[in-house]
C-alpha cells in the first residue's frame, strides 16, 4: 500500500496533539503496521522527545522542517505504511502544511470550551485544505456535563471516531517512561480505546480501496 499521512492538528495547546500521535503511532505499529512520527513542532518538538527516551520507538521519530515539509515528507513516506505528523499549537506555515500534505486530518478535543473553538477552527482548516478530516475525543471523563456536551458536538458533526479517548494518568506516565501506552499499561482500558481508535484508522483507508 501507498503510504498514509495522518496530520493531528488543533490550535489549542493541551488537547493531546502529541500524546494521540505518539499512541496511535504505537497501535498501528501494533497491529503491524510500519509508522513513521515525523515531528513539525520545531519550537517543542514534543514527539520527538518523547520516542527518544526510549529504545522501544526511537527510530520512530523524526523532525521535519517546515521549509522542505513536502521533500522530507514525500522521502519518508517510502519507508512506512503510516506517517503521523504532529503539529505546533497554532496554525501557521507548519500546520497549513501538514494539513495540505494528510491524506486524513485528525482532530483532538478535550471536554474544555478554548478546544471547542479550536476544534471548529481545526476543521475550517481541514476543509479549505481540502482533507478529509475526523474529530476525536480525549480525555473523557465519564458522567461530567463537559464531556456529554463534547461528545454531542462530535457526533452531531457525523464525523467523529467513536471511539472516546479515557482521562488517564497513564498516559502522562506513558510520557515521561517514553513508552506508547501499549507497552507502559498493557491490556489497561488507555491501552485498549487507543487500539480501538487505531482500528478505527485503518478502517478508515480500508474502506477508501
Ligand atoms: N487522555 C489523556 N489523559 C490524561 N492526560 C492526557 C491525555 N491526553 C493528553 N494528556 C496530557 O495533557 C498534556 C497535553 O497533552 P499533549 O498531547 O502534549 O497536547 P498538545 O500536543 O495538543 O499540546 C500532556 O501532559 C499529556 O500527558
Ligand atoms: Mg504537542
Amino acid at each position: 500500500m501507498t503510504a498514509k499521512t495522518i496530520a493531528l492538528l488543533q490550535q489549542k495547546g493541551g488537547s493531546g496533539k502529541t500524546t494521540t500521535a505518539v499512541n496511535l503511532s504505537g497501535a498501528l505499529k501494533e497491529l503491524g503496521y510500519k509508522v513513521i512520527i515525523a515531528d513539525m513542532d520545531k519550537d517543542k518538538p514534543d514527539a520527538w522527545s518523547w520516542v527518544i527516551k526510549s529504545d522501544t520507538m526511537n527510530d520512530m521519530a523524526q523532525q521535519v522542517d517546515e521549509k522542505q515539509a513536502r521533500e522530507q515528507i514525500a522521502e519518508l513516506k517510502k519507508r512506512c505504511d503510516f506517517l503521523v505528523i504532529d503539529t505546533p499549537p497554532n496554525f501557521q506555515t507548519a500546520a497549513l502544511k501538514a494539513a495540505l500534505l494528510a491524506d486524513l486530518v485528525i482532530i483532538p478535543a478535550a471536554p474544555s470550551g478554548m478546544d471547542l473553538s479550536g476544534l471548529l477552527e481545526a476543521k475550517d482548516l481541514a476543509i479549505t485544505a481540502g482533507r478529509p478530516y475526523r474529530l476525536l475525543a480525549n480525555r473523557i471523563i465519564k458522567n461530567t456535563a463537559m464531556t456529554r456536551s463534547l461528545l454531542n458536538v462530535l457526533y452531531e458533526d457525523g464525523y467523529a471516531f467513536d471511539t472516546a479517548v479515557p482521562q488517564s494518568v497513564k498516559f502522562v506516565e506513558a510520557e515521561a517512561a517514553g513508552l506508547y501506552i501499549g507497552d507502559y499499561a498493557k491490556e489497561s482500558d488507555p491501552h485498549i480505546q487507543t487500539r480501538k481508535f487505531a482500528r478505527e484508522v485503518v478502517a478508515y483507508f480500508e474502506a477508501l480501496k
